[in-house]
C-alpha cells in the first residue's frame, strides 16, 4: 500500500464538505489535472518525439510560439471542451475567447490559463508548468465574450499550477489554504505530498531578472541596491539571488523554503505595464501566495484588486514573502510622494 492521499480522493472529500454541492467542480478540476498528466508526458519526452525547438510562429503577444506552447493550448482545449463544465475559456496562446463548440453541453465556470509557462526553458531541461484560473461565468450568460472573463482576481474560484519539473507537481487553492501534490508516474495519479503550504513572512532570498536593471523605477532599484549591498548596506544581512525565468519554479520554490518573486514595470516600450499577463500569470499565482500566508503587489495596489480591462493586460507583479512585499511598497508610496512634491504645478501651488 502506498503512503498518502490520491488527488481523487482529495477533491472527492473536499466537495463532501459543501452538501449543496453538485460535482461539476470536482469533475473540471479532474478533467484539467488529466489535461496536464498528458502535457507533463509530452514535456518529458521531449525531444524524443519532436516536440521542442520554434513553431516559427507568433501569439497575440508578439512572442515566437514554441511547438510545445501549441501543442499544450490544444491538449488543455480538447482536454476540456466536451466536459460540460465550462462556458468558454481563454489562453495566453489565443488571441479571442474561446467558446464552448455547439455539439457540447456548457456550464458555468470559465477557464483562463498559461498552457506553458516558461517556454524559453524546454530546449534547456529547465522546469517549466501550466497554470490556470478558474472563474465563474455570470449568471444568464452561455457564450461568454471577453467583458465576462474581466474578473479581478478576488474573484477567482480557484487557481494552480503543475510544474513540470524532476518531478511532477500540482499546487492547488480554492481559498482553504493550498495543497501541493506530487505525481506518482507508476500509478499516474497525483499524491497528496504537500500538505497546507506556508511561506515564512521573512527571507533572504529575491529573485528578479538583473539585466533589466536600468529600465526600472527608482523604488525597485532602491530596494535591489539594498538587498545587493547585504551586510555592508542598511539592511546589515547578505541575501541570495535565483533568476529561473519560469515564474511557475519561482513560485513553487518559495512556496517550498520562501522567498519573493519580482517582475516590475519598467522603461521598456513593452514592459511599461509590467511583463506578466494579469488573469493567467498574476492572478493565479497570487491567489495561491496569498492562500499560503504570503502577499502580492503591483508595487501600488494588491495585484488581486485589479479590474482588468483587456484579456491580455499586462501587469507588474512582486510577490512572496510578507515582510519584503511590504517594504516594497513602502519604498514606491514613499517614491511616489517625492515624485508629487516635486512636480512644478505642486510648487506653484505651495
Ligand atoms: P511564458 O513562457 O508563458 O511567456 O512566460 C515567461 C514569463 C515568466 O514565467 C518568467 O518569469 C518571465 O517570463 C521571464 O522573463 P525574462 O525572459 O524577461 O526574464
Ligand atoms: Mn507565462
Ligand atoms: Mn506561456
Amino acid at each position: 500500500m502506498r503512503k498518502g492521499m490520491t488527488f481523487t480522493r482529495f477533491i472527492i472529500e473536499e466537495q463532501r464538505r459543501i452538501p449543496e454541492s453538485t460535482g461539476e467542480f470536482t469533475l473540471l478540476l479532474s478533467a484539467i489535472v488529466t489535461a496536464c498528466k498528458e502535457i507533463s508526458d509530452d514535456v518529458n519526452r521531449g525531444q524524443l518525439i519532436n516536440v521542442l525547438g520554434s513553431a516559427e510562429t507568433e501569439n497575440v503577444q508578439g512572442e515566437t510560439q514554441k511547438k510545445l506552447d501549441i501543442i499544450s493550448n490544444d491538449i488543455m482545449l480538447r482536454a476540456l471542451e466536451w466536459s460540460g463544465h465550462l462556458a468558454g475559456m481563454a489562453s495566453e496562446e489565443m488571441e479571442e475567447v474561446y467558446p464552448i463548440p455547439s455539439k457540447y453541453p456548457t456550464g458555468k465556470y470559465l477557464l483562463v490559463f498559461d498552457p506553458l509557462d516558461g517556454s524559453s526553458n524546454t530546449e534547456v531541461n529547465v522546469s517549466i508548468g501550466t497554470i490556470f484560473s478558474i472563474l465563474r461565468c455570470p449568471e444568464n450568460i452561455s457564450a461568454p465574450r471577453e467583458e465576462h472573463f474581466l474578473q479581478p482576481g478576488v474573484r477567482q474560484v480557484c487557481a494552480g499550477y503543475v510544474l513540470y519539473g524532476p518531478a511532477t507537481n500540482l499546487v492547488l487553492t480554492t481559498g482553504q489554504g493550498v495543497n501541493g501534490f506530487t505525481l506518482d508516474q507508476d500509478i499516474g495519479e497525483f499524491i497528496l505530498t504537500h500538505p497546507k503550504l506556508k511561506i515564512p513572512e521573512s527571507t533572504s532570498e529575491f529573485a528578479i531578472n538583473m539585466s533589466n536593471q536600468r529600465h526600472w523605477e527608482p523604488a525597485v532599484k532602491r530596494y535591489i541596491d539594498e538587498v545587493v549591498a547585504g551586510s555592508d548596506g542598511p539592511r546589515g544581512r547578505d541575501f541570495n539571488t535565483r533568476w529561473v525565468a519560469s515564474m511557475v519554479a519561482e513560485v513553487h520554490r518559495i512556496l517550498m523554503r520562501g522567498g519573493i518573486f519580482m517582475y516590475p514595470r519598467d522603461n521598456r516600450e513593452n514592459v511599461k505595464e509590467g511583463r506578466l499577463r494579469l488573469l493567467y500569470e498574476a492572478n493565479p499565482m497570487s491567489f495561491i501566495i496569498e492562500q499560503a500566508g504570503g502577499a502580492s503587489t503591483t508595487g501600488r495596489e494588491r495585484v488581486m484588486g485589479v479590474c482588468p480591462d483587456k484579456l491580455h493586460q499586462r501587469i507588474p507583479v512582486m510577490l512572496g514573502a510578507k515582510e519584503e512585499i511590504g517594504r516594497i511598497d513602502r519604498y514606491h508610496t514613499e517614491m511616489d510622494k517625492e515624485i508629487e512634491s516635486e512636480s512644478p504645478f505642486r510648487q506653484e501651488a505651495n
